[in-house]
């Protein structure tokens, strides 16, 4: 049985989309809270609802399982109200799990439970000595890794990356405190090349240092760029099958333009997670298996 479903384009105009069958680890958000600030969208002085953060997390969960994604579940933590944000629990490949090592103390102790579940559910793990967090910074695109740094992820961290899995890396430099992971600033379209071997990206141009841009505009001639508006509501933090993309839906402009390059986009509001600096992609970890699939 092949794990791809082709869907009519809309238009003649616009590129035949194929959504790819995905594996995701999540995190009920049963311990949300926002207790420390450890980037500028947390505010610990305001009350946080955790019930909505848990009904908004399960719209997310239940939307991938309606387009045929696999979800596996972490436990949370009690004392780790940042663990929902399982995209930082490591970075996965072929079946290899590259474990986290958190920048803040108040996060930590959420990296032996992320470790321990790869290792429980089969995976091959790598401990990191250098400090990372996971897919939030690392992201694959085609075969290449783009890799943010400038807020956590450190450079060295890159080239353990490349170390770990043989693959090209492409650093990357965040300038905004507000974009302080790669994946609040870049989205990776296709988790799937095409037949020409290409994948296409979404991102902020602002969100990076000059000589980033500059590599972005080369490697990515036709990628989209998103404007302000649409990157303040953490519109680039979205998860794409290769057509389904859900997506913030106060990021109407991104949505879009990612109907007219032949996506579907799928609104889902994670406003209260947002409030930890957090979004749709922040909250999914893509679970690569052996070969490249979706499944390990
Ligand atoms: N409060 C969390 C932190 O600052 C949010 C993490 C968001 N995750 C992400 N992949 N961007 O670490």
């Amino acid at each position: 049985m092949s794990d791809t479903a082709s869907r009519p384009t809309e238009s003649a105009a616009r590129p035949q989309r194929t959504a790819h069958k995905r594996r995701y680890l999540m995190c009920r958000p049963e311990h949300f809270t926002v207790s420390y600030s450890i980037n500028p969208w947390m505010e610990p002085s305001r009350p946080t609802d955790t019930a909505l953060a848990v009904r908004q997390w399960q719209a997310l969960h239940d939307a991938y399982r309606e387009l045929g994604h696999e979800v596996e579940l972490i436990d949370p933590l009690p004392g780790y109200p940042d663990m929902v944000y399982t995209a930082n629990g490591g970075f996965v490949i072929d079946g290899i799990a590259y474990g986290p090592k958190f920048r803040y103390v108040e996060r930590q102790g959420e990296a032996p439970a992320f470790i321990a579940w790869f290792r429980a559910n089969g995976f091959d793990t790598r401990e990191p000595e250098e400090v990372n967090e996971g897919e939030g910074d690392f992201l694959l695109a085609g075969d290449v890794i783009l890799a943010g740094t400038g807020f956590r992820s450190t450079g060295d961290s890159h080239a353990e990356l490349g170390r770990v899995f043989g693959r090209e890396v492409v650093s990357l430099t965040l300038v905004d405190p507000r974009f302080y992971h790669l994946d609040t600033a870049l989205a990776v379209l296709d988790p799937v090349p095409d037949a020409d071997g290409r994948v296409n990206i979404a991102y902020l141009p602002s969100a990076f240092d000059d000589a980033s841009r500059a590599e972005l505009e080369r490697r990515f001639p036709d990628a989209i760029r998103a404007s302000e508006e649409d990157g303040a509501v953490f519109g680039l933090n979205a998860a794409s099958d290769g057509f389904n993309v859900i997506v913030s839906p106060r990021a109407v402009g991104f949505a879009e333009q990612l109907r007219e390059r032949g996506y579907n986009p799928v609104a889902v509001d994670l406003s209260e997670l947002l409030r930890g600096g957090g979004g749709i992609k922040c909250c999914t970890l893509e679970l690569r298996g052996a070969a490249g699939g979706s499944a390990a």
